[in-house]
């Protein structure tokens, strides 16, 4: 079922977030990009919880760690340049089972480059690997953006995976266009 709804679809994945993520909770933000979904994270877990943050780009890592460190939450978060596809060879396997939130922001770090963008492939693995470390009742939250070459392909493969795997998902659209963002947000059962 496609739910629409007025609030902004970044917004709508900061209260899924509000709604699941608590003070100690372990979590991880996939894509990095400019740091809001990481700050926000950092807010929710508190000085006992954990975020963990992966993105392949150098500048998105620097600018989180400084506005990170500006709102004094750098303490709560560990920060990766690396693609998400391999953050089980960064992470500790204590973690595994244990991720309360896995947050994907897919596409390009506005601002920048826009060919360095998410990748299907990598994208797909990452899911798979997030859906494995999260715990029951843990959230999956995937922004797709379709406007960008490949940005379709790549969220009609999440569909499709989602679907084969038969994980219990809400999709929310953004404005009606055939371009415009999805959300699937995921629960772990
Ligand atoms: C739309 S931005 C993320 C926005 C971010 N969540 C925020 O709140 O500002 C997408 C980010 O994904 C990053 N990215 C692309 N491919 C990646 C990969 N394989 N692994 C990790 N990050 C990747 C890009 O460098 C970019 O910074």
């Amino acid at each position: 079922m496609i739910l629409k709804r007025k609030v902004k679809l970044v917004d709508q994945v900061h209260l899924a977030l509000e709604e699941k993520v608590h003070a100690g909770d372990t979590v991880l933000d996939a894509t990095v990009g400019n740091g809001k979904d990481t700050i926000k994270l950092a807010d929710l877990v508190g000085d006992k919880g954990r975020v963990y943050g992966f993105d392949i780009q150098n500048l998105a890592i620097e600018q989180t760690r400084l506005i990170l460190e500006k709102n004094n939450l750098l303490h709560r978060v560990k920060l990766f340049r690396s693609c998400h596809s391999i953050f089980d060879f960064h992470l500790s396997e204590s973690i595994r089972g244990n991720l309360k939130a896995v947050v994907f922001n897919l596409g390009f770090l506005p601002g920048s480059d826009k060919d360095i963008i998410t990748q299907k492939k990598s994208t797909l693995k990452a899911l798979n690997l997030s859906y494995q470390w999260l715990m029951q009742c843990g959230v999956l939250s995937i922004l797709c953006y379709r406007g960008h070459h490949g940005g379709n392909e790549e969220t009609d493969a999440i569909r499709e995976m989602i679907e084969n795997e038969k994980w219990s998902s809400r999709e929310f659209e953004g404005v009606k266009s055939k371009n415009s963002p999805l959300l699937f947000i995921v629960v772990k059962h």
